[in-house]
């Protein structure tokens, strides 16, 4: 529920590289976390956007009494489905501009190289379960809105309610205060809690992936997507080689954020293909950062005042040596590791800082 709108950038350090991105030159530049070594043979892995720290452990602990990496990263992000706190993913996530949550969810699996994902799925709680079946059961790699219902349907799901108490309040402010030329008033006293009056427009989203002891790949992508989007709106999450992509031979790579900007740069095969010619799974993740902030520069609207994106968009990559690293544009992003030790926050790496007073 980050805004981007008040960040800047410094001249010096990771600025200084970015005014060559601007002129026209990308150099790659510093970042804020200085990447991992490589894994012991034989020590899995697990990486996640910020908000998985409780999907690193499951999926480590799947992982550890043996069990498949698909498993693993399922088992991990269905926590964060189920959880009607994350308001970015499954369960309680915030809906379309009309109320309904619609969610999107890839999984891609490394030793078979095949995929699955659904999009605009309405009523199932947990995407990634149907995406997975998507993947094993039939012959196609996505299946969208009506068709991907009856589908999870098919194979036993049952419909319930996605929208929470909490979702449906922040949805109806928005649809209160979003004009005052409509015919929707806002109460006259506010009945929202702080943190949810400036929600007015997210792309909360979890990816997960990991590597096994022996080397096997896999990941997935789960989100509700871009808040208040237009019934139907489809982001990142489930396009395969956009919001996930898995090569056994290399690595895997997701994304978490605005979907359309990733969509347009297709970055998780952009950073897995990167890996692949020896670039660090950090420097791929600056790397699809620095091509998503060129093409930004086109579009005005997408741009700060400084000719950066006011939107927030961040990477996650592993390779098959269990390195791993993430990046997006702006200092202060965390994201969740298992490295076979711990389980903790990293520090995501940047190409710009914030300014004084940012936040
Ligand atoms: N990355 C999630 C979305 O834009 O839908």
């Amino acid at each position: 529920m980050t805004r981007y709108s008040r960040r800047n950038f410094l001249k010096t350090g990771a600025g200084a590289g970015a005014a060559a991105l601007f002129a026209g030159g990308l150099t790659p530049r510093s970042a804020a976390s200085a990447g991992s070594p490589a894994a012991a043979p034989g020590t899995p892995r697990v990486v996640s956007s910020g908000n998985g720290i409780r999907a690193t452990a499951k999926a480590m602990d799947v992982l550890r009494a043996g069990g498949d990496p698909l498993d693993a990263v399922i088992a991990g992000v269905n926590i964060v489905e189920d959880d009607p706190e994350d308001m970015s993913v499954g369960y309680g996530g915030l809906p379309n501009e009309d109320g309904v949550v619609e969610l999107d969810s890839s999984v891609m699996y490394g030793p078979t190289h095949s995929a699955g994902a659904v999009a605009a799925l309405r009523n199932i709680k947990n995407p990634s379960q149907v995406a997975r079946l998507v993947m094993e059961r039939t012959d196609h790699v996505l299946i969208v809105g009506e068709g991907a219902l009856k589908f999870a349907k098919a194979h036993g799901f049952k419909e319930e309610d996605l929208l929470t108490e909490k979702s449906r309040a922040a949805w109806l402010r928005w649809k209160e205060t979003m004009s005052d030329r409509d015919n929707w008033f806002p109460p006259k006293t506010e009945s929202l809690p702080e943190d949810l009056r400036s929600v007015m427009s997210t792309h909360g989203t979890i990816n997960c992936i990991a590597i096994d002891a022996a080397g096997r790949l896999a990941g997935v992508t789960t989100t509700s997507g871009l808040s208040w989007k237009i019934a139907g709106r489809v982001g990142d999450s489930p396009i395969i080689g956009a919001g996930l992509y898995v090569d056994n031979e290399i690595g895997a790579a997701g994304s978490t954020g605005r979907g359309e900007a990733n969509l347009l740069t297709c970055a998780s095969y952009r950073i897995v293909d990167a890996m692949g010619r020896g670039k660090s799974p950090e420097q791929a993740c600056l790397e699809a950062c620095e091509a998503v902030v060129a093409k930004t520069k086109l579009v005005p609207r997408l741009c700060d005042d400084q000719g950066r994106p006011n939107f927030g968009l961040d990477f996650y990559a592993l390779n098959k040596k269990g390195e791993f690293g993430s990046a997006g544009f702006y200092q202060g992003g965390k994201y969740a590791v298992h490295d076979g030790v711990e389980n903790k926050l990293r520090d995501v790496a940047y190409l710009f800082k914030r300014r004084e007073g940012d936040r």
